[in-house]
């Protein structure tokens, strides 16, 4: 049993507040702060439903401590998290104002999804402490998480963060190279490939084709994630042109209603009820 620690999320949006309640949920105490109201208020109650839904313990809310005050989410922390917007210069500073506000010990983490860590913790005075978690969609039950080391990052915050989400359920494994898109999203490494796979979009994939997916989480984002992997592994150094029109031409997905396809309300409602009822399945499968 891993002891109650204090946790920080940063950024309430589709992976923080899935995040938040993980931790939660493994008994944790969590403080969660965004810089838009409408997502910190929003937080709790979409814990809430997502508790009921999984017919989880619905207490663990009650963990979940919603502020607006960065230094104040972050101040008792053992561990922050944090899962803004995929932009570098807004979490290279970000991660300069928390480590102002924590302690000297506490591990600072970030859930970018492609971003390399050296990158976003190069400004730090320690960045011994500091490393990546990427999580994936939807965070309570796709079980990977890979844990990102960079070169300054020390052995003693690998081992507690791996122990930290292994206690919640998750399955985390050590990525040992800071490579843009790290291994779920760049097949790299032979030996942790399969089970990575298996664990993360695989899980989602019989039920969630991959254009699907960019639509769900935003044809932004999908964009973001090519703009920062393609040039390192791609001879075709830019994202595809299409993706960059649909963008342009605000056709961001379920949150515009058109992406790569039409989205109405109900065909969104579907798709979303269809995934969890897939990824529950398999939860019940796993335990
Ligand atoms: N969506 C996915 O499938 C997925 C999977 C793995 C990793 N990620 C990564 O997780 C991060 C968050 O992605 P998301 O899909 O949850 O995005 P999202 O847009 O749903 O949420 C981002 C949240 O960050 C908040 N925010 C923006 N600027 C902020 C600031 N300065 N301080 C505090 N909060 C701020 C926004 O208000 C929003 O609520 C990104 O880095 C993304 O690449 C996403």
């Amino acid at each position: 049993m891993m002891a109650k620690a204090r946790i920080a999320v940063i950024g309430a949006g589709l992976m923080g507040h899935g995040i938040a309640q993980v931790f939660a949920l493994a008994g944790h105490d969590v403080s969660i702060q965004d810089s838009v109201a409408a997502n910190l208020d929003s937080a709790k109650a979409r814990i809430l439903a997502n508790l009921r839904d999984l017919g989880d313990d619905l207490s663990a809310v009650e963990r979940v401590r919603p502020t607006a005050d960065l230094a104040e989410a972050v101040r008792e922390a053992d561990y922050v998290v944090e899962a803004v917007l995929e932009d570098l210069p807004l979490k290279q500073k970000l991660f300069v104002e928390i480590e102002e506000n924590v302690r000297p010990h506490t591990i600072l983490a970030s859930n970018t999804s492609v971003i390399p860590i050296t990158k976003i913790m190069e400004g730090l005075r320690d960045r011994s402490r500091a490393l990546g978690t990427h999580w994936w969609n939807p965070p309570y039950l796709v079980p990977l998480v890979e844990v990102i080391g960079t070169e300054w990052t020390s052995q003693q915050a690998i081992d507690w963060t791996m122990a930290l989400h292994k206690a919640a359920g998750k399955m985390p494994v050590h990525v040992k190279k800071d490579v843009p898109g790290f291994v779920g999203n760049r097949l790299c490494d032979a030996e942790t490939v399969d089970t990575v796979i298996k664990a993360s979009f695989g899980r989602r994939l019989a039920v969630l084709g991959p254009l699907e997916n960019a639509d769900l989480v935003g044809t932004d984002l999908t964009l973001a994630i090519h703009k920062t992997v393609l040039p390192d592994i791609d001879n075709r150094p830019h994202p595809s042109p299409y993706l960059e029109g649909l963008v342009n031409n605000g056709k961001l997905g379920f949150k515009s209603g058109e992406g790569f396809r039409s989205w109405s309300t109900d065909a969104q409602a579907a798709l979303r009820a269809k995934v969890l009822h897939h990824l529950k399945k398999a939860r019940t499968a796993d335990a």
